[in-house]
């Protein structure tokens, strides 16, 4: 899937209506895909979404021995020959996501040598959570350059205090741990459903964890596991665009294969702002009419908090609505720079550090804009469907690796855009 050189065409103005089924969790299967390399049997993952980061982590497995059969629902991992512990560093380089290797490979070889990880550039990204935890645990590790050497021959169970809830960094010492002999307690960790999901694929593989989705996680050591079919949750996140999308262009769109426990920040806020929010099950009705009213302020936290994937597409929706809204991004400090771009659509926003006031204006014009990380992208996408006319989205390859098919999707509901 190369889409380097794609845009998205976008005229503004028209509704959305209709129904559509959320796709899997991009979040949840990237850390299931890394914690497959702790399983010497057939994994089957459901209802994988076409995503450019999930093609990656493929790439990145199967660089290492792993062998992979994709279906149209489903996939089969075979990590039965890890033929390698030297992960690619130019793969390495295109998803934040590989650094959730190391854990699961060090489990399974005890040896890793990883590069610094790539990712949304929203920030500096750093990962020494996840080596102190590691270090913390027994792993010795060498920076050479580019490149980290991890030596974990005398890794052993211990008690890990996060110095701040990483969601990487909590994933990465889950699956580190799930062969030590003892038990390992993780404090200070992240909450987010996909740590939730994380420990029960893994459990579903035979492992013994528990806590997840609370401050502190356990994992009593096992010595083997076992194959395992698995369906990740669905993705909230690509939830939540759809429904700010169904915000900021009015309309009534249903979701299905939906989990509204897992929005329930930013169903608050779309309520508040006007939308009628119905929810039933796996099922998210969202109606809105009118211009979205403002929201005073919107401070990005860990879960269960608003969350900071959702920051961007929410910028959209302030900058049309009927008066002044600040956003506060707390969790990232560089992930505001579709602001200057939705200012090209005639926005009014202004930043200062992490903080964006936003005052709503009637209407946004379509214009060229370009696409710098893969929320911050979605978030021009939604602006698009709302402003007069044209609006081009430049380096959609970014919004290609969080959703997949976006364009199919918004225009199932009604919209006019097309990939070019
Ligand atoms: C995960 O990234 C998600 N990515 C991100 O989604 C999401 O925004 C983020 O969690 C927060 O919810 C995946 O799951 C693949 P963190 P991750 O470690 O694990 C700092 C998307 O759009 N930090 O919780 O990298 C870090 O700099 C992506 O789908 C350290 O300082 O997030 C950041 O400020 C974007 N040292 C904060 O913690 C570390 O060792 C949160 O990062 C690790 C993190």
């Amino acid at each position: 899937m190369n889409t380097y050189q794609d845009k998205f065409i976008i005229i503004g103005g028209n509704s959305l209506n209709g129904c559509i089924n959320v796709q899997t969790s991009k979040n949840s299967i990237l850390p299931i895909l890394a914690g497959c390399v702790l399983c010497d049997k057939q994994v089957v993952i459901k209802k994988v979404p076409k995503l450019l980061d999930i093609d990656n982590m493929f790439k990145i497995l199967q660089g290492i021995g792993v062998k992979i059969v994709e279906g149209d629902d489903e996939c089969i991992i075979d990590s039965s020959n890890i033929c390698s512990n030297t992960l690619n560093q130019d793969l390495c380089k295109t998803l934040r996501s590989s650094i959730f290797l190391l854990g699961a490979l060090l489990a399974r070889t005890r040896q890793a040598v990883i590069s610094y990880p790539g990712g949304c550039d929203i920030g500096n990204r750093p990962i020494d959570l996840h080596l102190t935890g590691l270090e913390e645990l027994g792993v010795k590790i060498l920076k050479r350059h580019s490149l980290i050497y991890c030596d974990a021959k005398d890794m052993h169970s211990g008690t890990v205090q996060l110095d701040f809830p990483s969601v990487g960094a909590t994933e990465n010492l889950m699956m580190a741990s799930v062969f030590l002999n003892g038990v390992t307690i993780l404090n200070n960790v992240a909450k987010e459903p996909e740590i939730v999901d994380l420990q029960n694929f893994l459990n579903s593989m035979g492992c013994k964890i528990s806590g997840a989705g609370t401050s502190q996680i356990t994992i009593e050591g096992v010595n083997n596991l076992h194959s395992t079919q698995y369906t990740p949750i669905s993705d909230r996140i690509v939830e939540g665009t759809l429904m700010i999308a169904t915000a900021i262009t009015g309309g009534n769109v249903v979701l299905k294969n939906a989990n509204y426990k897992n929005n329930e920040s930013l169903i608050a806020k779309l309520s508040s702002v006007g939308c009628q929010i119905d929810v039933k099950s796996d099922i998210i009705n969202i109606t809105s009419k009118g211009r979205p009213q403002s929201i005073d302020l919107i401070d990005t936290q860990v879960y269960p908090g608003f969350p900071t994937d959702l920051q961007a597409q929410m910028m959209a929706l302030q900058s049309v609505s009927d008066g002044v809204s600040i956003i506060c991004e707390n969790v990232f400090e560089n992930r505001y720079k579709h602001a200057k771009e939705l200012n090209k659509m005639g926005a009014n926003i202004i930043l200062r550090d992490r903080v964006a006031v936003i005052k709503g204006v009637d209407e946004l014009t379509g214009a060229p804009v370009d696409a710098y990380d893969l929320r911050g992208g979605a978030g021009l996408v939604l602006a698009g469907l709302k402003a007069k006319g044209y609006t081009t989205v430049n380096n959609i390859y970014h919004i290609d690796r969080g959703y997949d098919h976006f364009e199919n999707i918004l225009s199932e509901l009604g919209a006019d855009i097309k990939r070019i």
